[in-house]
C-alpha cells in the first residue's frame, strides 16, 4: 500500500470544509485543515489555527502535501473585510504558500457565472483569484459553483428558520434559474480531483442534474408546510440589501440569483464518471428539513 495522501483544507469551519473534512478523514487521507478559530479535529486530522494565515505559521507545517483545497471565500463584504483582500488576495498568498511548500495541487471553489468580462465586484475577486490559481504553475482545478445543497448550508437553514416563523421572502418574480449541487456529491468530486488526471488544469461548472425556479426549489423545500411564500419587489429587496447588513439576501446573492446562471451538467459527468443525486429528488423526500 502507498503512503495515504496529505490534502491541505482552507476555511475548515465553512460548511462545504466540514463536510469535505468528514469525508476526508473517513476515506483515510491524512488532513492538515487551517481555520481562524479553534475546532474539533477528526480521525487522520491535525488542526492549524492561523488568524492570518502567515507563512511563518503555515509553511513548515503544509510542506509537501499532496494538495491544497482552497475553501476559503465570502459572498458578503464590509468596511473591513472586501471581496478583493479574502477572495482575490488572500487566494493569491496561498497560491504562492503553496509554490514554497512544493504543493502538487491546487484545487479552487469559484463561483457559477464568473467570466473575464464580469462586471460585479464579487465575480471580478473571484476571476481574479482563478487567474492566480491559473497562473500559478501549479496543476489545478477550479470548479464553478451553482448554489451547494446539504443539511447544514446557509440558504437551507434559512429556510428552517422560516418554516418555524410561517413566512418566506423571495426577491421579485422567483422565476430565475438555479442549478443546486449535493453536497456528498461535491466532496466526492473534490477528492477525485486531487487523484485523477483527467481534473488536471480544468476550469469546470459545479452544477446539478437539475435546473429549477428558485420559486420552485422554495416551495419543494416548503413540503406542504403552511408556510407563505411572499414575493418582495427587487428593488425593495435591493433597496434593503444595500441599507441593512443583516438583510437575508446580500447585494451579492441578488446579483447571482437575477444574474440566471446554469452550467453544463452533462460535460462535469463525462469529466467526473460518476452519478449525481437529483436534487428535486432529495427535496421531495424532505431528506434536507
Ligand atoms: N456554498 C455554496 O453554495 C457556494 C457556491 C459558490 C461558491 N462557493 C465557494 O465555495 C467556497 C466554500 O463555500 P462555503 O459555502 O463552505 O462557505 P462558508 O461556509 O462561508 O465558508 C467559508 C470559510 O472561509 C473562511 N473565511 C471567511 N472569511 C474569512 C476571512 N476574513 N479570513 C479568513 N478566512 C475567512 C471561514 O473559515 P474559518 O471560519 O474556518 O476561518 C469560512 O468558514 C467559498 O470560496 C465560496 O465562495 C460556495
Amino acid at each position: 500500500m502507498g503512503k495515504p495522501l496529505q490534502i491541505v483544507v482552507t476555511g475548515a469551519s465553512g460548511f462545504v470544509a466540514k463536510n469535505l473534512r468528514k469525508y476526508l478523514s473517513k476515506s483515510n487521507i491524512h488532513l492538515i485543515s487551517i481555520s481562524r478559530k479553534n475546532f474539533k479535529t477528526l480521525k487522520n486530522e491535525t488542526k492549524i489555527i492561523s488568524a492570518t494565515y502567515t507563512e511563518r505559521s503555515l509553511l513548515p507545517k503544509i510542506a509537501n502535501s499532496d494538495a491544497l483545497i482552497h475553501l476559503v471565500g465570502i459572498g458578503r463584504q464590509s468596511s473591513t473585510t472586501s471581496y478583493d483582500s479574502i477572495n482575490a488576495v488572500l487566494t493569491k498568498h496561498m497560491v504562492n504558500l503553496a509554490k514554497k511548500a512544493r504543493i502538487r495541487k491546487l484545487v479552487f471553489m469559484s463561483g457559477l457565472g464568473v467570466l473575464p468580462n464580469s462586471s460585479t465586484e464579487y465575480f471580478i475577486s473571484k476571476f481574479k483569484a482563478e487567474s492566480h490559481v491559473r497562473d500559478s504553475k501549479i496543476d489545478f482545478t477550479i470548479f464553478r459553483p451553482s448554489y451547494i445543497v446539504g443539511k447544514d448550508d446557509l440558504f437551507t437553514k434559512y429556510l428552517k428558520k422560516c418554516i418555524e416563523k410561517k413566512i418566506v421572502q423571495i426577491p421579485g418574480s422567483g422565476k430565475y434559474l438555479i442549478q443546486p449541487v449535493y453536497v456528498d456529491d461535491v466532496t466526492k468530486l473534490l477528492l477525485n480531483s486531487v487523484k485523477e488526471e483527467r481534473f488536471s488544469n480544468k476550469t469546470i461548472d459545479l452544477v446539478g442534474p437539475d435546473i429549477i425556479s428558485f420559486k420552485r426549489y422554495v416551495k419543494l423545500f416548503l413540503n406542504n408546510s403552511k408556510t407563505k411564500i411572499s414575493n418582495m419587489d427587487l428593488e425593495k429587496a435591493y433597496n434593503l440589501a444595500i441599507r441593512n447588513p443583516k438583510f437575508d439576501y446580500s447585494v451579492d446573492d441578488l446579483n447571482v440569483l437575477v444574474g440566471n446562471f446554469t452550467g453544463d451538467h452533462k460535460k462535469l459527468c463525462n469529466l467526473s464518471d460518476e452519478g449525481f443525486q437529483s436534487v428535486i429528488q432529495l427535496l421531495k423526500t424532505g431528506a434536507l428539513l
